[in-house]
């Protein structure tokens, strides 16, 4: 199930000097695998220092370019960061997963009018959605809000510059930094009077289709909030968490007993029991079953399944819908068993 190939680095260029951007070309017999919509992230997997070490990373490049770029910005005492940023280099090869994610923008054959907000390096699936959103339709209009701290952080500045060059009348720009004052760009961070001054003044007339937000939770929630304040019904955003809060796991601290569990991945099944205390995919990895997940943390998506008998429960969710989860399904990172037996099938997703 976890469905790794080898992809060429074919390109490493420097987007700040904590930053890379990583491309990949895909050879002709993985281009259906990794075809892509725009907003959609790959995992890369590497063992660093006798570890296997995953991370997800947003495409920036458009579907439509035929490679496959993400944005790696360095942080501190991240693994994978930190060797993406020191130590990759053109001609290596990475295990990468194909493309997923649900924080996509799929272009139909009418205009949209499309509204981003980024805050660092939630900037990179913002970028590939802006490419096809303006790519997509003459008369597509996009919004790009980009919060940073100052301008040697922006990433992607370049081809930022590009979009505002190549479509002059469709394409706007407003930055925002929150440590230098700067000639026509917003000081602070991205707070709902920007949401505001966005929606209800300098593009007040603009009937925007979408919006879609890329940054810490905090700034998810406040611009989410806000459009919502302003009117904007729920459907009309998207969002995709690049960091997440923190969340304690008290509820492990009341779960007591086991449970047993039967896991169906790839059409494998495979029984075992688990101490109610784990969370599923925990234990799904310690008994070596090959199933597919990213980050770990209840932010990318990619440990999605179905529970077919018994009761697991989230520690938390900002992904499933609140009737994807009466269905059933379940962030296998984020649950809990809690019945004495437990179904749950990864195919049936
Ligand atoms: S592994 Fe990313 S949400 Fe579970």
């Amino acid at each position: 199930m976890s469905d790794f190939h080898s992809l060429k680095v074919t390109s490493v260029h420097q987007l700040t000097p904590s930053a890379v951007a990583i491309s990949f070309t895909i050879p002709e017999n993985l281009k259906d695998a990794f075809s892509f919509s725009a907003g959609q992230y790959i995992t890369i997997s590497k063992e660093i220092n006798g570890v296997e070490v995953r991370r997800a990373y947003s495409i920036s490049s458009a579907p439509g370019s035929g490679k496959i770029t993400v944005g790696v910005k360095k942080v501190s005492e991240g693994i994978f960061s930190v060797y993406a940023n020191e130590k990759i280099k053109v001609g290596d090869v990475l295990q990468v997963m194909p493309p997923e994610g649900r924080f996509v923008f799929e272009p139909v054959n009418t205009a949209k009018h499309v509204a981003g907000f980024a805050a660092g390096s939630g900037i990179t699936p913002i970028m590939s959605i802006a490419e096809t959103v303006l790519e997509s339709h003459l008369n597509s209009t996009f919004v790009l809000v980009y919060g940073n701290q100052s301008p040697d952080e922006v990433m992607f500045s370049k081809e930022i510059e590009a979009l505002q060059k190549k479509y002059t009348n469709r394409f706007f720009l407003q930055k925002v930094y929150s440590r230098t004052k700067e000639e026509e760009c917003l000081f602070g961070r991205i707070e709902a009077s920007t949401v505001n001054y966005i929606v209800k003044n300098k593009f007040k007339d603009a009937k925007f289709d979408a919006f879609y937000l890329c940054g810490p939770e905090e700034m998810i929630n406040l611009v989410s909030d806000t459009l919502q304040e302003a009117g904007t019904p729920k459907e009309k955003i998207h969002f995709e968490l690049f960091t997440s809060s923190e969340t304690v796991d008290t509820m492990a601290e009341s779960l007591d007993g086991k449970t047993q569990v039967e896991i169906i991945v790839d059409d494998e099944t495979f029984t075992f029991s688990m101490d109610k205390k784990m969370l599923v995919l925990d234990a799904v990895l310690k008994e070596n079953i090959d199933a597919p997940y990213s980050c770990q943390g209840g932010v990318c998506s990619s440990c999605i399944a179905r529970v077919t008998e018994g009761k697991a429960e989230m520690v938390k969710n900002q992904i499933l819908t609140d009737g994807e989860i009466a269905e059933g399904l379940i962030l296998t990172c984020q649950a809990h068993p809690l019945t004495p037996t437990l179904k749950v099938n990864y195919d049936d997703v």
